[in-house]
């Protein structure tokens, strides 16, 4: 494949307009899987058209589940109840996606054939152990090549529930081990170090399987049916943090991003934005299949270095490689702590951040768990993306504002979670185009 590299150029004038991103990833990923077990046939709208969520369904295909696409954005999903799945000898391609490795993990391990789940070059890097051996320890049998994928799941495995603890606050891990849980004898709970985004508790309850949760724990028990329903999927906020971000720091602008998906266990960059001193606000509050969302209106200020609190950092996990781009232009010094987790995302976002940042004259110390950012001014240069599309775009965000153009190597992933980002980005006044 030719590499794709970008250029941001910095245009000196204000952003506006209304912009709608594309669907959350995170509830396309469990709209699928869920579907796909369930009795009936669900209408998914609002789908994410990403690679990573349509390498998940391409997987759920591959195991015999027949899908329509009515519509862009829409998939029909005719389940094949919780026992239906076929397996195959081919192995499973998750692409760029860990949420689709790590849960697809816990779905298969409790099915009787064996499956194979591969990825990418970045996805093979990726730490695994953390849902292997919990479900190991629930009797799954995986192999894996030093924790890291590809993953041998042995089917036939029988399942018990376990109570894990787990030290990670990740909502990937309790995802694939209550997907394993429905197939467990027994009653599995997890326990979180800190609350993760409960989409996976929510839907369970949707499609009608009993399930006790709250804030950082959650507990289900197997033998019950799913039955098909109809899933909204709100616009991501983990796309919307791009364009949250460039208006917050271009001068003139507001964009308006309607129909956000504002799960509280999402929303920690605009609590951090605001102590940052931006101008943000929610229009239009509404439910939608039990879920918040609301049209974020999104205006320029000045902005101010924050110490940033640690118990936001896993509302905002997705959202760092952004925020680490508002801190570089803010007034002041901000410190990031407490999210080493960063190091095991697409790429390693803080080294990538803080490399890219510095070759475009920014001020910043790497931290194991985080950075030290001062604030000022960004310059030009050329940034390496890792292949990661949040750094991509993050640098994209940062050419609006610097001194001279951005060159971003490496900028395909961007269609993982954000086709059409370029296009959208420059109908709200970005200057942004590939590289000769
Ligand atoms: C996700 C959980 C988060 C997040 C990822 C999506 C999910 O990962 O970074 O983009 O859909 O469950 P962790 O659970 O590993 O923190």
């Amino acid at each position: 494949m030719t590499r794709l590299d970008w250029i941001s150029e910095p245009t000196g004038t204000e952003l506006l307009g209304e912009v709608v991103v594309p669907g959350d990833k995170s509830v396309s990923h469990r709209a699928l899987m869920f579907g796909a077990i369930a009795e009936g046939v669900s209408h998914i709208r609002g789908f994410l058209e990403g690679e990573d969520t349509r390498a998940t369904a391409a997987i759920l295909g591959r195991l015999g589940v027949r899908f329509e696409t009515p519509a862009p954005g829409e998939r029909i999903v005719h389940g094949v109840g919780l026992h239906g799945l076929r397996g195959t000898s081919e192995p499973l391609d998750c692409g760029n996606a860990g949420t689709g490795m790590r849960l697809l993990a816990g779905l298969l391990a409790g099915q009787a054939f064996d499956s194979v789940l591969v990825g990418d070059e970045s996805l093979s890097r990726r730490p695994m152990r953390r849902v292997t051996d919990p479900l190991t320890t629930m009797g799954a049998s995986i192999d894996t090549h030093d924790g890291r994928p590809p993953l041998r799941i042995h089917g036939g495995a029988p399942l018990r529930g376990v109570t894990y603890r787990s030290p990670v606050a990740s909502a990937q891990v309790k995802s694939a081990l209550l997907l394993a849980g429905l197939y467990a004898d027994g009653a599995t709970e997890v326990i979180e170090p800190h609350p993760t985004r409960d989409y996976t508790e929510s839907m369970l309850k949707a499609f009608g399987w009993p399930i006790d949760y709250a804030p950082g724990h959650a507990r289900l028990e197997g033998g019950h049916t799913l039955r098909a329903v109809d899933v909204e999927v709100p616009a991501d906020i983990s796309s919307a943090a791009f364009f949250i971000v460039a208006a917050c720091i271009v001068p003139g602008s507001l964009l308006r991003l309607k129909g956000v998906g504002l799960n509280p266990r999402r929303t920690g960059l605009l609590a951090a934005l605001e102590l940052m001193g931006a101008n943000i606000t929610v229009e239009n509050e509404r439910t939608s299949g039990g879920e918040a969302i609301g049209d974020l209106v999104v205006r320029h200020a000045r902005l101010r270095g924050v110490a940033l609190p640690l118990d936001i950092v896993p509302d905002m996990i997705d959202e760092f490689p952004a925020l680490f781009v508002a801190a570089a232009i803010a007034d002041g010094m901000t410190t990031i702590r407490g999210a080493a987790e960063l190091r095991v995302k697409e790429s390693d976002r803080i080294a990538a951040m803080a490399n890219g940042l510095k070759a475009c004259g920014v001020l910043i110390d790497e931290l194991p768990d985080g950075a030290i950012i001062r604030g000022g001014r960004i310059g030009g240069g050329f940034v390496d993306s890792h292949g990661d599309h949040r750094i991509a775009m993050s640098f994209a965000v940062a050419g609006l504002v610097a001194s001279a153009p951005i060159t971003i190597g490496d900028c395909a992933n961007v269609a993982t979670s954000f086709p059409g980002f370029m296009e959208l980005a420059n109908l709200t006044g970005f200057d942004l185009h590939p590289a000769p």
